[in-house]
């Protein structure tokens, strides 16, 4: 899959910019705050319909105008198709072959993006809701059945929330209303969690050769999707329904008095582990960095299985970060297969042969040139 042309209207610091792509490697070079990251991030809001770095559309719109317009001419292993963003003060417009998409869960994955950005590093150490986030946007992409699994679970779980809410402050419920709310909640719950787990077995797969190889032969990576409560045991897959629905029967109580939905994938976690210990307490800066780049690659491979087309990856800041050996394995895994975007701020950083047959283009200030 390749993007091979951007045009941006009123994007952040873009008033208008028209740009293509290399087949191959694309660099985006030029100093602090040009915008660099701005012309990733609107790739990812062509695949994604939202950014990587903000929850607030309106903010990708230039500052003083009243919108901002996104475009981008697509090209898969079959097919060839702009795709458009719109965001204006009401929301966002997105199409598909100039047809506007009423659920964005119809537009979104059309373009197949693996992002690789700063904010990256937090994965193995930050919150468990960003490693939440990491499989969403991964799964969502490949898998547009899972994403509306998702979606309803959440609707439902604030749907539970708020009757949990009200039934505390009222100090009663009905029982057979909150039965039918638990039932819907663990029926799809259950769903986004068999998906979640079979997405990680997977990645799993091949996320650890990768990271033996990496690592130099030293580290072995491992990973577990895990449940908030111990009482609920991922192991027993085919019993996660009735787990579920046992452990709420014995937690009515304690959710109306704290008025909460206090189980499910919205508080699971992804847990790794490198040689059998516990990555979140002790990996360096160096083996996070490790970890999170073999799991982008295995990516690759993972959407190759299911698209049999490699997605467009986007490393923003990252090639430099390596060391040469690990930009040489990366470079050797993608080259010839995967087109990339990367950006830096100084190309000297980046030693790889592929910067021969690369295209080159300076970001300066909103402009490249
Ligand atoms: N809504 C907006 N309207 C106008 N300009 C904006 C808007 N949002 C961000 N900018 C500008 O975009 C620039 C930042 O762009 P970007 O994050 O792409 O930089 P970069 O080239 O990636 O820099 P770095 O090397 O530091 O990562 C800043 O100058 C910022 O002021
Ligand atoms: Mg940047």
């Amino acid at each position: 899959m390749k993007i091979e042309h951007l045009n941006l209207t009123n994007f952040r610091n873009y008033k208008e910019l028209s740009i293509d792509f290399h087949d191959g490697l694309t660099i985006l070079t030029g100093e602090n705050a040009q915008g660099k990251t701005n012309i990733l991030e609107a790739i990812f809001l062509l695949s994604l319909a939202k950014s990587h770095r903000t929850n607030h559309d309106q903010e990708m719109i230039t500052w003083n105008e009243d919108y901002a317009k996104v475009v981008g001419q697509i090209t898969t292993k079959n097919s060839h198709f702009p795709l458009e963003i719109i965001l204006n003060s009401k929301g966002k417009i997105a199409k598909y072959n100039y047809i506007d998409q009423k659920r964005l869960s119809q537009f979104i994955g059309k373009l197949n993006v693996i992002l690789f950005s700063p904010e990256d590093m937090q994965i193995v150490k930050g919150s468990p809701s960003l490693r939440r986030k990491f499989l969403d946007t991964e799964l969502g992409q490949t898998h547009p059945i899972y994403l509306q699994n998702l979606l309803e679970y959440h609707r439902i779980l604030k749907q539970r929330n708020s009757y949990l809410k009200q039934a505390r402050e009222k100090n009663s419920h009905d029982p057979v209303y909150l039965e039918i709310l638990t039932d819907q909640l663990v029926e799809a719950g259950s769903r986004v969690i068999n998906y979640r787990i079979e997405f990680v077995k997977n990645l799993e797969k091949i996320a650890q050769p990768l990271h033996y190889e990496l690592s130099n032969e030293r580290d072995l990576l491992s990973m577990v999707y895990k449940s908030s409560t111990s009482k609920v045991d991922y192991e027993k897959k085919d019993l996660i329904e009735d787990q579920l629905e046992e452990l709420f029967k014995s937690s009515t109580q304690r959710e109306i008095d704290q008025g909460i939905t206090l189980y499910g994938p919205h508080r699971d976690d992804l847990i790794f582990y490198i040689n059998d210990n516990l990555a979140q307490q002790f990996a360096s800066q160096g083996q996070q960095r490790t970890i999170i780049l073999s799991l982008k690659l295995a990516e690759l491979d993972l959407v190759y299985a299911i698209d049999q087309d490699y997605p467009v990856l986007l490393l923003d800041d990252v090639l430099s970060e390596l060391d040469d050996r690990r930009q040489f394995i990366l470079m050797s895994k993608i080259e010839g297969k995967v087109q990339t975007i990367l950006t830096t701020a100084s190309v000297e950083n980046i030693h790889i042969q592929e910067l021969k047959n690369s295209s080159i283009i300076q970001v300066k200030k909103g402009k490249v040139l």
